[in-house]
């Protein structure tokens, strides 16, 4: 009786950690499909063009997605090494919402490696300042909080933050209305303070 329960429990918890293990392999190997060539396999970009969007929370990834899939949000032009051109837009518009989830859930789980990249410490020193007054309680711990469902900002590609601050500059990004009014009062010069301020974070 008593060794019928244990022999019962490991039977169940080798399956459990098998079909388990699968899942994840399975997940890995679609993220590695659909998004690796660009993102890398974890999420860890190797290009200053593309983003990294490792450790990203889920809730945060579905959204950016289905913004891209409605129009809402237009990708740029990209040519992966060895691929060929295409944008988000494309690329999530092909995507079923079942993969999406399954993507995103997979992505959450992963380390956001913050890039080394140079550092000017006189105008992070700026930025941080400009942070904590008008960005911090949106993208807290310095934008590098995942559960705030935005984009991780500490330790981001500087191009890739340099790319996105100018739309959303030129106003070619929707935005939360709150942003909107804090970004419009920033000069190039604390657009650049703000981004060094991100990038130091390594
Ligand atoms: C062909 C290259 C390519 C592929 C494949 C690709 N992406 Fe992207 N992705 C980009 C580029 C380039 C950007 C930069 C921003 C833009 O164009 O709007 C981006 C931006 C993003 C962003 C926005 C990040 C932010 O900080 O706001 C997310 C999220 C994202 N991609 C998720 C994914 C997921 C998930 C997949 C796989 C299903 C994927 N991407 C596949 C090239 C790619
Ligand atoms: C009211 C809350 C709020 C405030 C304040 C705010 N943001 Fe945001 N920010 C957001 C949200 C939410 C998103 C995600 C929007 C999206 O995915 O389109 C975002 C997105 C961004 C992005 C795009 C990141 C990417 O990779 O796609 C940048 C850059 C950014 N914010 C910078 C800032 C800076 C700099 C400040 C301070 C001057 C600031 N934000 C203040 C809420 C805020």
């Amino acid at each position: 009786m008593y060794y019928k329960k244990i022999v019962l429990s490991l039977l169940f918890s080798v399956t459990t950690a098998f079909s388990f293990s699968v899942a994840s392999a399975d997940d890995a190997a679609l993220v590695k499909e659909k998004c690796g060539s660009c993102h890398g396999d974890d999420g860890n970009s190797k290009d200053e063009k593309v983003p990294s969007i490792a450790g990203f929370s889920a809730d945060a990834i579905e959204d950016i997605l289905s913004q891209y899939k409605s129009g809402d949000r237009k990708g740029d032009k990209y040519t992966p090494e060895g691929g060929k051109e295409t944008d988000m837009g494309e690329i999530a518009s092909k995507i079923s919402d079942d993969d999406i989830k399954k993507i995103s859930a997979f992505l959450a789980a992963q380390t956001f490696k913050p890039v080394k990249q140079p550092i000017d410490k006189a105008l992070a020193k700026k930025g941080a300042k400009l942070h904590k007054k008008k960005c911090e309680k949106c993208h807290s711990d310095n934008g590098s909080n995942a559960s705030d469902d935005a984009a991780i900002l500490a330790g981001q590609w500087e191009a890739y933050l340099q790319k996105e601050f100018d739309k959303i500059a030129a106003q070619e990004r929707d935005i939360p209305r709150k942003m909107k009014k804090r970004f419009k009062k920033l000069s190039e010069e604390d657009r650049t303070a703000l981004i060094k301020f991100y990038v130091s974070q390594q």
